[in-house]
């Protein structure tokens, strides 16, 4: 299947075939569904005693490099909530390796590039050109493809979710060495040396493509692209230095045969422009109302989200309001996989991340 988002929208045929019987990528594609689907951002992390377990004896870069463990992680994490779809357990910043980028993450803050990529020398000695070096993630792909090939007990097939960085997301971690507040070099690239930028953000999405593919190959029915500090732009900047590679990651990956979800937090002011990648569904931080953010995207694109992740620490009755908020917001439309609004943290008693899969089920099943 090579086909742009609005013929594959418009395409009756093709899409009842690429649906399947997988809730999941049906309600990507805007198909009516039995019920709404529901995975979690951040499923497989820190608040979860059975991901610990495996984290006290390897560390990040080992889960994800080691493919039996990576799907060990991520079907763990997906049964045991009981979710439609498995997110591949991996880190948006692998791809920096075959780059050239050498990184690592720190207890308490995250990851660190210790070389920050800065000027226009330093972008165009980053390779493209090793990409093979990601086959890991494929392989563990594979593994979760393999255990979730036939249907569950209600006839569904779980969904498969791979992912990979936005251009922004990305580049601000090499340009500022690790998370940022203001992102001021990244800012000062994209203003002041455009030569610079323009060839980093083509780079990126070159690798990204290369990769997704391997992804898709190995099984993913689904690609997310998280762009998770776009909401750091402005409209107008969003506009002139990001929309372009990001509608061009967009396509390719779409290109694959592959329905894309593109995320980003604090987006608000940016979801219709968001929406001109064409990605299939627009994942929706917290902040914005459901039916507000769905208005502006427009009902010709599905939607994510969008729990304030923090109501998992509400009493019991609160978050069950809560859930049901979102779901009343979405108000039945095809088109809606409810999510959280950003990742899981840690801290998050388990027993409420399972009771929120349970009352999605049963508060939506039509
Ligand atoms: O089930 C899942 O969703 C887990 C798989 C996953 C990880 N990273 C593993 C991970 C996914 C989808 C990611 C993507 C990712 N990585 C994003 C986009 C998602 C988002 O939250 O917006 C970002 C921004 C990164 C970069 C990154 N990796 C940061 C900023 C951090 C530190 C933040 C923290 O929570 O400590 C990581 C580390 C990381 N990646 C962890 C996990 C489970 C936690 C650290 C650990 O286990 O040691």
């Amino acid at each position: 299947m090579n086909h742009a988002p609005s013929e594959r929208n418009d395409d009756t045929t093709s899409t009842a075939l690429a649906g399947g019987t997988s809730r999941f990528v049906r309600a990507c594609l805007r198909q009516p569904v039995d019920r709404t689907p529901v995975w979690l951002l951040r499923q497989a992390g820190r608040y979860m005693p059975e991901y610990m377990a495996v984290r006290k004896h390897h560390t990040l870069l080992e889960i994800c490099r080691t493919p039996e463990i990576a799907s060990e992680v991520t079907i763990t994490a997906a049964e045991r909530l009981g979710v439609d779809a498995a997110i591949i357990f991996a880190d948006l910043l692998l791809p920096f390796t075959p780059m050239g980028v050498d990184f690592e993450f720190l207890a308490g803050e995250g990851p660190v590039v210790h070389s920050p990529v800065r000027t226009l020398e330093q972008v165009q000695a980053l390779r493209t050109d090793r990409v093979e070096e990601l086959q890991y993630v494929a392989q563990a792909i594979e593994k979760v493809s393999k255990h979730f090939s036939s249907p569950r007990p209600d006839g569904d097939q779980l969904g498969i979710i791979g992912f990979c960085g936005a251009p922004f997301t990305l580049a601000s971690y090499m340009i500022e060495g690790g998370s940022s507040r203001n992102y001021i070099e990244s800012k000062r690239m994209m203003y002041g040396d455009g030569a610079a930028w323009s060839l980093l953000t083509e780079k990126l999405v070159d690798v990204l493509v290369a990769y997704a593919a391997q992804q898709v190959e190995a099984g993913a029915d689904v690609i997310q692209v998280f762009d998770s500090w776009a909401g750091a732009l402005g409209v107008t900047d969003y506009r002139e230095y990001c929309l372009q590679p990001t509608t061009e990651l967009v396509r390719r990956i779409q290109a694959l045969g592959v329905p894309v979800i593109y995320f980003g937090v604090d987006t608000a002011s940016l979801l219709s422009t968001m929406r001109e990648t064409g990605a299939d569904v627009i994942g929706l931080d917290w902040r914005v109302p459901l039916a507000e953010g769905w208005k502006a995207i427009g009902e010709g694109c599905a939607v994510q989200g969008n729990l304030d992740p923090i109501a998992l620490f509400a009493p019991e009755d609160v978050l069950q309001t809560r859930v049901r908020e979102v779901l009343d917001a979405a108000a039945g439309r095809p088109g809606h996989i409810f999510n959280l609004g950003h990742g899981i943290v840690p801290g998050t008693p388990v027993e409420n991340v399972i009771k929120t899969v349970e009352w999605v089920k049963e508060l939506s099943a039509r």
